[in-house]
């Protein structure tokens, strides 16, 4: 008769093999019970020499329950999904083999350990559940997002969820951020003319969360071949950057160390991103951009200091000065001009642009959004433009926008 570890609590088996079965049978009972959270196995003593412990999870793929293995190395982490079935019997050679010496089983009512002594004797311990169930399994009815938590191992390592794809309390706000960003993106992208792989340039890419979502949406979702290039200045977050897509195995995204200005595609550029780059960098990657005939540029602006400066220096007296007196609505308006400008500028090298909040200001006050999609233009709406652009800096006593200059486009 088949008995259930779980309800075995504290009792210690002593006929080795009989724990062994016992314990794998428990695995299967809780799985078709719907209380299986996760199962480590532990404390190996095989012959691979960095093999460290292997990692066992539900995952839903095509709405079928598989079991995903992630086998850590010492360097890196591979991940391979099996039906449950198939899981259960490799489980069972691993335990025939003698493999693991510790495996702990986490259900919702236990967490339960089957381990081997110094006198290579087999018990099995149970204690307090620590581990909860993944949302994604329990709750069908959790809005669809683009990506699905539970199976993204580089989520973990960018300590945005834990090692069961839940995500952390405190990561919740860019995880909203993340999907709602690749909710947008995946509309443009689709519309992007098709052709070889897309080459796409993530400038400011910083720990690079949005690219390697942008990333794992594009070839894992899509099934788009992709190359993402990070640029960042900052060298310890291209070398982490670098080590988790090799650990994950994105043999295409890659992040280089440098300054977005002097950074010059291989091939081509097709999708230009620019997220939260700070002040006048958000230019320096829309003119890359603009230069390098982009067909989708995305940047999210941030710190507009160089148009509020302008601003503040001139103190033109025009029909607003009884709202630009005020510092919080000076900054606002900085704000507005310079991504206003910025939208000008690229229709004239022939971008249809929109310019919108992209999530609420409840998650991040750097929440707008200015895409432009490469169309044409008519020479009769460029001069317009000109016009436009000339008009608005007299009224706000602007001196030069950082854009015009780097495209050559001074008024
Ligand atoms: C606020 S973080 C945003 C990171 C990421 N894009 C995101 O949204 O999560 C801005 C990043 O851009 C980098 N950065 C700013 N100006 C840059 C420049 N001119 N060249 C390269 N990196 C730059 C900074 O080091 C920083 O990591």
């Amino acid at each position: 008769m088949f008995v259930c570890l779980s309800l075995l609590s504290n009792r210690l088996f002593t006929m080795e093999s009989d724990i062994r079965i016992l314990f794998i049978h428990s695995i299967e009972q809780h799985i078709k019970q719907n209380e299986f959270i996760k199962l480590s196995l532990g404390n190996y003593k095989g012959t691979d020499p960095d093999l460290k412990n292997i990692y066992v999870k539900p995952v839903q793929i095509k709405k079928q329950l598989n079991l995903s293995f992630t086998y850590r190395y010492k360097t890196r982490d591979i991940t391979k999904n099996y039906t449950v079935q198939e899981a259960l019997r490799l489980i069972g050679d691993l335990f025939n083999a003698h493999n693991f010496a510790a495996s702990t089983l986490f259900i919702t009512q236990a967490n339960i350990t089957c381990q081997q002594s110094k006198n290579k004797s087999w018990a099995t311990t149970s204690s307090e559940p620590t581990a909860k169930m993944p949302t994604t399994l329990t709750h069908d009815h959790q809005k669809e997002r683009k990506l699905a938590q539970g199976s993204k191992d580089y989520l973990h390592r960018l300590k945005l969820t834990d090692e069961m794809g839940n995500v952390y309390k405190n990561a919740q706000d860019k995880w909203k951020q993340i999907n709602h960003y690749i909710e947008l993106l995946s509309t443009m992208l689709k519309e992007l003319p098709a052709g070889d792989v897309l080459q796409v340039v993530d400038m400011g890419s910083g720990k690079g969360y949005l690219t390697f979502a942008l990333y794992d949406y594009l070839v894992n979702v899509l099934g788009k071949p992709s190359s993402i290039v990070g640029v960042e200045y900052r060298k310890d977050m291209v070398e982490l950057c670098n080590r988790i897509a090799k650990m994950s195995s994105f043999a295409n995204l890659r992040f280089e160390e440098g300054s977005i200005d002097e950074y010059r595609p291989k091939i081509r550029l097709d999708v230009l991103i620019a997220l939260h780059a700070c002040d006048t960098a958000t230019d320096d990657a829309i003119a890359k951009g603009i230069e390098n005939n982009a067909h989708l540029i995305v940047v999210a602006p941030c710190c507009h200091k160089q148009i509020r400066r302008e601003m503040e220096k001139s103190k033109v007296d025009n029909r607003l000065d009884f709202l630009l007196k005020h510092g919080i609505f000076l900054e606002r308006q900085a704000e507005m001009v310079t991504d206003g400008l910025r939208a000008l500028i690229l229709e004239y090298y022939g971008y249809q642009t929109k310019v919108f909040e992209f999530v609420s200001d409840a998650h991040t006050p750097k929440n707008v959004l200015v895409i432009g999609v490469k169309k044409s233009v008519t020479q009769k709406r460029k001069d317009e433009i000109l016009i436009k652009i000339k008009a608005t800096k007299e009224f706000f006593g602007i001196g030069y926008h950082h854009l015009e200059r780097l495209v050559g486009l001074e008024v």
